[in-house]
């Protein structure tokens, strides 16, 4: 049976590649995005597959306009399931550099904050319906410090707890929470970082993944199994060898596109 799924981040990598699998199946998609052409050229093909979509271009942090498009939405086709992926990733642009603290504040707001202002519009109602499912995009970062990244990290370990609780919190009340822990995917923002990339994977194979384990209401869906394992025992490790076990893992991250930009 078609399904209403609100999409953020729809307009590159991992929110594509979701956007394009559900429209295979002609589910009702509410995709997000920033960049207008991107976004439409994703929302025509999503069409051309079979697929109702209404797309929009809203920067995650304009809250009020979040939440005006989103209970829009759900007055006019319910919503079954909300993935929150919007997000941007950014680190030190050289060896042991520290990054700005506009950067810092532009992660937190964008990867926490954005991840809150599209969930928060739609969970009452959900919880009103007894019925609908959320996911949040976090990351493999959030079990492991990485020194060239901190906001990036805290931020995902922060939606990391936001959704684990949520999830216990909605759990009787009928609504399934997962959390999703990607390990390395071949978009844009993972084209930004220089340094070792264990198991990347395509966005088509990650979206995969990430659908079989929302049907199977996963807390954490985290992939590749493998990698996901050793990043959290690395998490767990005493200060100093984690620090040693992470020496060859240490990365820059180029200028990102518009972490800055204001909503
Ligand atoms: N790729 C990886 O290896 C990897 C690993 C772990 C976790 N993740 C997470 O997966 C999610 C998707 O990342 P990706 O790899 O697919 O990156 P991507 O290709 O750069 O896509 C990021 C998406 O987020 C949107 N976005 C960014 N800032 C936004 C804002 N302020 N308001 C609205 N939309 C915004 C972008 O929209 P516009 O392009 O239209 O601006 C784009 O659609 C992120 O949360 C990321 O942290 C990725």
């Amino acid at each position: 049976m078609p399904r209403t799924i609100v999409i953020t981040g729809a307009s590159s990598g991992i929110g594509e590649a979701l956007a394009l699998s559900y429209a295979r199946d002609r589910n009702c998609l509410g995709l997000l995005g920033r960049d207008t052409p991107r976004l439409d050229r994703i929302a025509e093909r999503c069409r051309s597959a079979g697929a109702l979509v209404s797309p929009a271009a809203i920067d995650v942090r304009a809250h009020r306009d979040m939440e005006a498009w989103l209970q829009r939405f759900d007055d006019k086709t319910p919503v079954d399931l909300v993935i929150a992926n919007a997000g941007v990733m950014a680190g030190s642009a050289a060896p042991n550099e520290l990054e700005s603290a506009e950067t810092a504040r532009a992660l937190v707001e964008i990867n926490l904050l954005g991840v809150m202002n599209t969930i928060q519009p739609i969970l009452p109602r959900m919880v009103a319906r007894r019925r609908g499912q959320i996911a949040i995009v976090s990351s493999i970062a959030a079990f492991l410090p990485l020194a060239d990244a901190p906001s990036y990290g805290a931020s995902k370990a922060a939606v990391l707890s936001y959704g684990l609780a949520l999830r216990s919190l909605l759990q009787p009340q009928g609504i399934g929470v997962s959390v999703i822990c990607p390990g390395y995917v071949d978009t844009p923002m993972m084209r930004q970082e220089q340094g070792s990339k264990p198991s990347v994977m395509p966005p088509e194979q990650a979206a995969a993944i990430i659908r079989r384990g929302l049907v199977r209401d996963r807390a954490v869906i985290a992939f590749p199994p493998l990698f996901a394992l050793v990043t959290r025992i690395g998490g767990l490790l005493p200060d100093r060898l984690r620090r040693w076990t992470n020496a060859p893992f240490r990365f820059t991250v180029k200028a990102y596109s518009r972490p800055d930009q204001e909503p």
